[in-house]
C-alpha cells in the first residue's frame, strides 16, 4: 500500500475460504523469498465480516504448514487505489470487481488468480469449497499454491503479472 512497495491484495466471495488462504500462502512465498509485498484479502459480500477463515481451511491449511488468521472485510473502491493488483479467484469475482473499481482505468489492476496457474493449465478458476468437502478444500489450497509459487517467482525476477 505504500508508494514503493508492491501491493497485492486477493478477493473472493466471503473471504472466509479462498481468498484468506491465497493471501496467506503468497505471505508465506514472499517471505521465503525475502520480497518486500504488501499482502491482504477481502470478500465481495459483507456476511462474514470481522470473522476468521473457515474451520474447514484453517485445518487444510495447517496440514500445510499455514495459519490462516486474516479477518474477513468487504473490499471497497479505495482498495483500488490502495493497491497494485487485484486478483480474484473466479469470473463471477472478475464480473463483481469491475462494479466495485471506480474507473475503467482501476479495472486494468483486476487479475484471475488462476491464469497464474503453471501445474494444473486446464483449470480456468479456482473453484468455491464451501459447499464442498475435504477434497474440495485440498483441490483449491493446492490450486493457490500453484498460483502462488508462479506469482512470487514473476515478482521475484521482476516479470509482469
Ligand atoms: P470464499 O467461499 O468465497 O472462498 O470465501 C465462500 C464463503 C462463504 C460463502 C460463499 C463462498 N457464503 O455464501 O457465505
Amino acid at each position: 500500500m505504500s508508494q514503493n512497495k508492491t501491493s497485492l491484495l486477493f478477493v473472493c466471495l466471503g473471504n472466509i475460504c479462498r481468498s484468506p488462504a491465497a493471501d496467506g500462502v503468497v505471505r508465506k512465498f514472499a517471505l521465503d523469498a525475502n520480497l518486500d509485498v504488501e499482502i491482504d484479502s477481502a470478500a465481495i459480500g459483507s456476511w462474514h465480516i470481522g470473522s476468521l477463515p473457515d474451520s474447514r481451511m484453517r485445518a487444510c491449511g495447517r496440514r500445510h504448514g499455514y495459519d490462516f488468521s486474516h479477518r474477513a472485510r468487504q473490499v471497497s473502491p479505495l482498495d483500488f487505489d490502495s493497491f497494485d493488483l487485484i486478483f480474484g479467484m473466479d469470473q463471477q469475482n472478475l464480473a463483481d470487481l469491475r462494479r466495485v473499481a471506480p474507473s475503467q482505468k482501476h479495472q486494468e489492476k483486476i487479475r484471475l488468480m488462476a491464469n497464474f496457474l503453471t501445474d494444473h493449465p486446464a483449470q480456468n478458476s479456482i473453484p468455491d469449497p464451501y459447499y464442498g468437502d475435504d477434497a474440495d478444500f485440498e483441490f483449491a489450497l493446492e490450486l493457490i499454491e500453484d498460483a502462488a509459487r508462479n506469482i512470487v517467482q514473476r515478482l521475484a525476477n521482476g516479470k509482469p503479472l
